[in-house]
């Protein structure tokens, strides 16, 4: 098995990281435009294996797709970061052009790569990559559901003095302010939380949550890599072991919760064909309207980049 990551930066470094700790590929081709960059970090990587005891081959790449010939999974996250004051979808323009050429020429030498996109904003660089490699959209999704996920059981472990291993969790939505966590859920090893925490609490760390991203922004000037890279890894061993593991990922959504021909977080079955399923919750009144608020943020920027490409 062969994965590529597209950008050397701190997620994709992280990424291909935490992928060959696993153990579970032959092979990670880490790739990136600025010369060096993926093959310095990818052989300071491979040099960790008589260590950390994996035999995942690590290998560098400048712009050279033909070495990320026949991968069976691409993670995309190339583009740039976001900085302070910055929303994800300022990014919309530029990395739009570096998600376009990227999936381009994953295509062109692993037309079957099942696409993991993970660059800013994710759901309409989700969208992007599906239009450019025009593949069945089973097989092009995006990282989000997973690290916004981690992040709400990240404050509720603190806030309950519990450990995050026991928190169960799914969120909706789109990738940004609009994202929508589900209280009801959420089980502490099986317990509701909402039997665990005052109402108000719960609110705060819903809050804290939707604007995750944004804390670490302004916390380091840029965006975060460590969580978002072990999301991703998430993925690549749930597609890579068939694991049919249940993840709320950024998905093409087909009438799925009412919703049409829009990229947008759902709880999805991830195995060896990619997304197996789309899994409809049966939301209440009160999350569907959140869930559509959320859908219409994300479809106001998949318009900027529809009308991007019909200028072009
Ligand atoms: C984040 O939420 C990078 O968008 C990513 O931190």
């Amino acid at each position: 098995m062969k994965v590529t990551v597209v950008g050397a930066g701190l997620v994709g470094a992280t990424c291909a990281e935490a992928i060959a700790h696993k153990d579970i590929v032959n092979e990670v081709v880490l790739l990136d435009v600025k010369e060096n960059l993926a093959e310095g970090k990818a052989l300071d990587m491979w040099q960790m294996s008589n260590i950390k005891l994996f035999d995942t081959r690590i290998t560098g790449s400048t712009n050279d797709y033909s070495k990320t010939a026949n991968s069976d999974i691409v993670v995309l996250t190339a583009g740039i970061p976001r900085k302070p004051g910055m929303s994800r979808d300022d990014l919309i323009s530029i990395n739009a052009d570096i998600v376009k050429t990227s999936t381009e020429n994953i295509i062109k030498y692993s037309p079957n790569a099942i696409i993991i996109v993970v660059s800013n904003p994710l759901d309409v660089m989700t969208y992007c990559a599906y239009l450019t490699a025009k593949m069945d959209s089973s097989k092009v999704f995006g990282m989000a559901g997973i690290l916004d996920t981690a992040r709400y059981s990240a404050f509720l472990a603190e806030a309950l003095n519990c450990s995050p291993k026991d928190i169960k969790a799914i969120l909706m939505g789109g990738h940004g302010d609009t994202m929508v966590p589900l209280p009801r859920y959420t089980t502490v090893s099986g317990i509701p939380v909402t039997e665990l925490i005052e109402k108000d609490k719960l609110e705060a760390i819903v809050d804290r949550t939707k604007k995750g991203g944004t804390e670490i922004v302004n916390l380091l000037g840029t965006s975060a890599w460590y969580a978002p890279g072990v999301a991703a890894a998430q993925m690549v061993e749930a597609i890579i072991r068939d694991q049919k593991r249940i993840f709320p990922c950024c998905v093409w959504l087909q009438g799925e919760y009412g919703l049409k021909d829009i990229y947008l977080g759902a709880p999805v079955k991830l195995g060896k064909k990619g997304v197996e399923e789309i899994i409809e919750l049966k939301l209440n009144k009160e999350e569907m309207e959140l869930v559509n608020a959320s859908a219409t943020a994300v479809r106001e920027v998949m318009d900027v980049l529809d009308k991007m490409n019909a200028a072009k």
